[in-house]
């Protein structure tokens, strides 16, 4: 007997559903993504978020169940992104999961965002199981989760200040690149020189494990605003790459630290960070070294989609987890609460 969900996921600027079975096979993966239209704003908005997530989320569930061709009757639950995220686009998605769950006699099971970008790793990965450590990086988090099973996280460090993801989208609106950032600035890196610029790279004493990126988005706004007042002409792309190479010093560091320390042999990428080339290879590189097997998932399921709750809620569904109709919205869900 296998396991059938439809998993929704509203939680920032994707409206998106999928049909997930037994938490590996992805029989669809729809994503509206909104990018264009808050590009014109350089970052998400989240009001016009939620009004085009009301628009697109009847679309965008259709679209996963016909593309999967199953029926209803073949559904087992319905797995949605409550928390973390933005309150207004999470509301969508919980709304529509518990108006189907009611109307169709089926469960609703609650998924935490992060959870979800974890679990994206099962999806290619079909022998990946925990432990393993995890580093998640996107442009709301960034923290290294020990993955003790799948249900059991430990949380073993965390940004202090910004998300990778959000020092990327800074740093590439300084340089006029607009928005999202990450992509962009991954490209342009390739024709820059990672050495040009030297960038701070934080560390932690007390918290080994710990992210710090505001101080090396100053030092970035700082060397701009210096290159502007001597009228030097800037060099965009050994910005980029500088400024890319030191994130990722930070990242792989920090991580396969706290793989080792952790006696973990796996070491796992999730988020939209995950998807930047640069990284992946750093990691590639520093994890062969060390004997520890890497792991990261295809750029699709690194960035914000439905397919990731769908695995997550399988597990958590299995678990028996169950929420009910008074299911809310949680912007601040911690990592590990139901
Ligand atoms: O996981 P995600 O889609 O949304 C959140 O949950 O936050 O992550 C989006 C973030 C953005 O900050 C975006 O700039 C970044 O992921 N990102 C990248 C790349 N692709 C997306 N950052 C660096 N390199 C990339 N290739
Ligand atoms: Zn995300």
């Amino acid at each position: 007997m296998s396991t059938t969900i439809l998993a929704i996921e509203t939680s920032c600027d994707e409206t998106a559903a999928a049909i997930v079975v037994d938490g590996r096979e992805v029989k669809s993966n729809i994503i509206y993504s909104q990018i264009e239209l808050h590009k014109l704003y350089g970052g998400v908005v989240p009001e016009i978020a939620s009004r085009k997530h009301v628009e697109k989320i009847n679309q965008v569930i259709r679209a996963s169940i016909e593309e999967a061709e199953v029926t209803w009757d073949d559904i087992d639950a319905v797995a949605v992104t409550y928390g973390p995220g933005l309150v207004g686009p999470l509301l969508v998605g919980v709304s529509a999961a518990k108006t189907l769950a009611f109307a169709k006699g089926k469960p609703i099971v609650g998924v935490h965002h992060i959870e979800g970008h974890i679990a994206a790793n099962y999806i290619e990965h079909q022998e990946l199981k925990p432990p393993f450590m995890c580093m998640v990086a996107s442009g709301g988090h960034s923290h290294l989760v020990y993955v003790k099973d799948y249900n059991k996280f430990e949380i073993v460090g965390r940004t202090r200040d910004d998300a990778a993801g959000e020092a990327f989208d800074k740093v590439a609106r300084a340089i006029g690149l607009g928005y999202p950032g990450g992509p962009k600035i991954d490209k342009l890196a390739k024709e820059g020189d990672a050495n040009a610029i030297s960038f701070p790279r934080a560390y932690m004493e007390d918290a080994p494990y710990d992210f710090s990126f505001s101080g090396l988005k100053s030092a970035v706004l700082n060397y701009l605003n210096s290159c502007e007042m001597k009228g030097i002409e800037v060099n965009k792309a050994d910005v980029a790459a500088s400024f890319q190479q030191a994130v990722i010093d930070v990242l792989t560091d920090n991580s396969v630290r706290a793989a080792k320390d952790y006696g973990c042999s796996k070491l796992a990428l999730a988020g939209g960070v995950a998807s930047n080339t640069s990284l992946r290879q750093s990691l590639l590189d520093r994890c062969k070294k060390e004997g520890i097997e890497f792991y990261f998932p295809s750029p699709v399921y690194c960035t914000d989609n439905a397919a990731m709750i769908g695995v997550a809620g399988y597990h958590e569904y299995m678990n028996g987890t169950r929420h009910d109709l008074n299911l809310n919205a949680v912007p601040n869900l911690k990592i590990g609460e139901r």
